[in-house]
Formats: C-alpha cells, sequence, structure tokens
C-alpha cells in the first residue's frame, strides 16, 4: 500500500518506479480512500496496540494505493525495498528513508510473510482484478 501522507505529499510516481525498477511485477493495483471499517478489518492484527485508533484515523485520512506484487522471494525483496517501519531507521536508499517523514505517516506498507500477503492481497482484491 502506498500511504496517504505519500499520495498526499506527490509520492505516488516516483514510489512506483522504485518498485518497478526494483523488479516487481504489478499484479493489481487500485486508487481508494479506505472507510474506518475497512482500515479498521485491514489492521486487526494491532487492535490491541496503543497506536491503533491513530493508526486507523491515518490511513483513513486520504486515499492510498492499493497493490499485489510478483518477484521471487517478494515480501523479504519489498521489505528490503521500503526499509525499516521507522524511517529514522530506514536505510539510505529505501522508499521510507526518502519518502516518509514519521512511525505512523511511513510511506508504504508491505506485508510480512506470505500467508498475510495472501491474506491482504484478497482484502483487496478478487481474482478478476488481477493480471
Ligand atoms: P505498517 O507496516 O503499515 O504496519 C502497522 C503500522 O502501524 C506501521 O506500518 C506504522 O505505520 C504504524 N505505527 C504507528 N505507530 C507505531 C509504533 N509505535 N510501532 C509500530 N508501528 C506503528
Amino acid at each position: 500500500m502506498i500511504k496517504p501522507d505519500a499520495v498526499s505529499n506527490g509520492h505516488i510516481g516516483a514510489i512506483l518506479n522504485d518498485i518497478i525498477a526494483g523488479g516487481f511485477k504489478i499484479i493489481a493495483m487500485k486508487y481508494i480512500r479506505l472507510s474506518k471499517e475497512t482500515a479498521g478489518a485491514f489492521y486487526a492484527v494491532h487492535a490491541a496496540r496503543p497506536f491503533y485508533g491513530e493508526l486507523v484515523d491515518f490511513m483513513t485520512s486520504g486515499p492510498i494505493v492499493a497493490a499485489i506484487l510478483e518477484k521471487d522471494s517478494a515480501v523479504e525483496a519489498f521489505r528490503k525495498l521500503i526499509g525499516a517501519t521507522d524511517p529514522a531507521k530506514a536505510e539510505a536508499g529505501t522508499i521510507r528513508n526518502k519518502y516518509a517523514k514519521s512511525i505512523e505517516a511511513n510511506a508504504v506498507h508491505g506485508s510480512d510473510s506470505d500467508d498475510n500477503a495472501e491474506i491482504e492481497g484478497n482484502f483487496f482484491f478478487s481474482q478478476v482484478e488481477r493480471f
């Protein structure tokens, strides 16, 4: 996902460029604004965390880009491309290092396992929306 901060700061194109240059194939993509219900459900795994309410508010503050990406070892490769959750700790050249401002407004989300990639892909896309 490209998050509301990166969208409103005009970084959609640059981030997609980095993703494609990183060798990822885009299988599905959509530009949408999440409702509180949808964002809350997407991040349900974090429901008990103290930042959950703010995370849902932030993720519904503007449109996002959701995408399914394909590459060998895609989860690991994408996490490397985006850098640490906290942009202050993200390596130079990573997407969060270049485009993120804070741990909450951290420009992008990437799935943390193959199982979650499948769950999150199914959350946003039906089979007929995939190439
Ligand atoms: P993301 O990869 O989308 O998964 C959960 C998100 O919670 C995370 O990125 C951060 O943007 C957000 N978040 C906000 N505060 C914190 C925090 N203190 N620790 C971890 N994640 C946080």
